[in-house]
This record gives structure tokens, sequence and C-alpha cells, in this order.
């Protein structure tokens, strides 16, 4: 039996919780959060103990393993800790809020033998998945061109305060909503970032940037347009993806839509559980990696999006192309999770 811990406990965390009670050999074992009554939602349903320091969480309760829910600046001294209690880590995106704190995550679980996996949870979300069988399919060839458009609200009171302190969340808009889109949009496009322009608002008065655009050049040609707005007329949540022989269009609104030779066809419908199902896929792959399998996301993966969030900081600050470094300059293709 796998003993689970969570620390954090609030919206993301209850789709966790739900997903450890469909796994078998996994028990919610202990919650953590600094508010008692939060980490009692999510326990005492479950059987669960109940903690408002994440060390004690570790010294006590025996776990096997950690999921990770909290302002993304606190991600690391987590991860650092349970790493140092031999305690394996789903933390979720972004990985952390600088490309130094991702390696320093990198580097402390290598040394403490323990799994760090990242919750990119675009990789297990069914509309996605239906998406990813028809890109390897083949039947629509290679992909040439991505448009992703995501809607938000960064507006004032519309989240935790914390969402909106550059200190404790790395950003606004680009770095927890843009994020996504970069993840699945890199995943699609099948390379790393080469080169990239951006600009970011800050609207309502709030600190962090609101809104932004990415403009993006993969390593293979692809070209991606990731576009986040905050309080939209409408509710958007769009990858297009153009192929040689046609286009996907992916939304949890819509479903998976395939469009070839002047016909579309409904490759996803979209169920109300399709995000939970997500999250249960993502957890089940994270067991698998603690019996010694491979995450479908690789941390390179995780950790390249918050370097490519970071350099189109970068970019809408100078005005000029951007190409963002680090070790992803030796990932081959086929290593692109
Ligand atoms: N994968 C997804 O689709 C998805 C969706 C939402 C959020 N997230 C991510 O999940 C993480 C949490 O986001 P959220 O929306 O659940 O935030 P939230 O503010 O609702 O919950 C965070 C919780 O962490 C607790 N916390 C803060 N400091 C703590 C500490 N030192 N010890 C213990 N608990 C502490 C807070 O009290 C709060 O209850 C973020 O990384 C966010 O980007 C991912």
């Amino acid at each position: 039996m796998i003993r689970l811990g969570i620390i954090g406990a609030g919206a993301v965390a209850h789709f966790h919780a739900e997903s450890a009670g469909r796994i078998s050999n996994v028990q919610l074992a202990a919650v953590c959060d600094l508010q008692r009554d939060a980490a009692d939602r999510v326990a005492s349903p479950r059987g669960a103990r109940i903690y408002t320091d994440y060390l004690a969480m570790f010294r006590e309760a025996g776990l096997d393993a950690v999921i990770i829910n909290t302002p993304h600046a606190l991600h690391l001294e987590m991860v650092l800790a349970a790493a140092e209690h031999g305690v394996h880590v789903l933390v979720e995106k972004p990985m952390a809020t600088t490309v130094a704190d991702c390696d320093h995550m990198i580097q402390a679980c290598r040394d403490a033998g323990v799994a760090l996996v990242i919750g990119q949870i675009q990789h297990f979300l069914p509309e996605k998945l239906a998406a990813e069988d028809v890109l390897a399919g083949g039947e629509l060839g290679r992909v040439l061109m991505i448009r992703d458009y995501r809607t938000t609200d960064y507006r004032p009171g519309t989240r935790p305060d914390w969402f909106f302190s550059e200190a404790m969340a790395g950003g606004g808009a680009l770095m927890n909503i843009g994020g996504h889109c970069l993840d699945r949009s890199i995943w699609f496009g099948g390379a790393p970032v080469e080169s990239l322009n951006a600009s970011t608002l800050k609207r309502f008065g709030v600190p962090v940037e609101t809104d932004g655009a990415i403009s993006l050049t993969l390593r293979n040609g692809v070209h991606v347009s990731v576009v986040v707005v905050s309080d939209a007329a409408q509710r958007m949540d769009e990858v297009l993806i153009v192929c040689e022989r046609g286009t996907i269009s992916c939304s949890p609104h819509h479903g998976t839509l395939v469009r070839a030779n002047g016909t579309t066809r409904t490759v996803w419908e979209p169920l109300p559980e399709d995000i939970q199902e997500g999250f249960f896929l993502q957890l089940q792959d994270f067991i698998k990696v603690l019996d010694g399998g491979t995450p479908k996301v690789s941390v390179d993966h995780a950790r390249h999006i918050v370097e490519v969030v970071l350099a189109s900081y970068a970019a809408a600050r100078t005005g000029e192309t951007v190409v963002p470094d680090g070790m992803n300059a030796e990932l081959t293709l086929s290593e692109v999770p």
C-alpha cells in the first residue's frame, strides 16, 4: 500500500484526493494545510490525518509519496523537504518560479533517489488524449502550426490573493494559465522552443500580468501562437493544430474535432467528468513511476515550460526576440514528451 500525503488543500486538492480513492494500492494517509478546516475538508471524508505543519507530516505520517498543491514559490522548499525525508513527489504546475529552483529540485530528488513528477495535467485530459491519438495515427501528416487561445480572469478578487503576488506566483496569467497552453502546444508541436517574442498587459490595477501573447518558433520550425486574455466576452480554451492534411481543434468545451478533406468529425465529446478523469490518469501515471515506470511527462519538459514563461517575460520587457537557453538544447525530437 502506498501511503500518500497532500500539502495544500485548496481548489485543486479535491481532484487529487478523489483520484487517490480510485486507486486500490493508494491510501490517502495525511493532508496538510495552514488552514486546519481546509485540510479537514479533504482529509476527514477519507479518514486521513490532518496536519498544519508539513515538516511534522513528513516526520510522523510514514508517507511514501506526497502531492504538493501550494503557491508556486513554495514548491521548492516542500519538494526539498520531501526529498530529505525519502518521499516521492508529484508537484503541481508550474514546477517552480525560477529555472534555478527547478534545477535545485531535480538535483535534490536525484540525490535522494525519489521520483519527481510535475502535474502537467494537459497530457492526461481526455480531449487532449484524443488529439494525441489522431496525431499518432498519422492521417493528418506532420504538425505545421498551432494556435492556442485561452481566456481566464485576473480581475482582483477572482482567485486567492497569492496568485496576484509576483513573489508567490512567479507571474500572473501567463505563468499560471499560459503554462497550460505552452505545455500542450510544445507537446503537440513536437520540439522545444527555439525563439519567441511576447507582449503582456497589466490591467485592472493588479501587479502581475493579466493578459499575454507569445509567438514561438519551435526547433522543428513549427510556429505556435499562445494568447491568454482575462475577462473576455466568451470563454475559450482551444488549441488548434494545423497539420499537412487537416486540422484538429481541441477544447474542454466542444471536445476534439478533426477536419480533413472538407469534412469534420468529432473524435471526443466532452463529458462532465473529463477533468476528474485527467487527474485520475495523472495520479495513475505517478503511481506507475513509483513501481519503476517512466512518467508520461519528463521533468525536463516541465522545466522547459518555466524557462519559456520566464523568457516570454524578458521578451515582453525588452521588445526583443528571446532564445530560451538551458539544457533542452540537447533534447532530440523523440525525447520531447
Ligand atoms: N492542474 C491544474 O489544472 C491546476 C488547477 C488549479 C491549480 N493548480 C495548481 O495547484 C497549485 C495550488 O493551486 P490552488 O488553486 O489549489 O490554490 P489554493 O490557494 O486554492 O490552495 C493552496 C493551499 O495551500 C495552502 N498553503 C499555503 N501555504 C502552505 C504551507 N506552508 N503549508 C501548507 N499549506 C499551505 C493554502 O492555505 C491553500 O489552502 C498551484 O501550483 C496551481 O497552479 C493546478
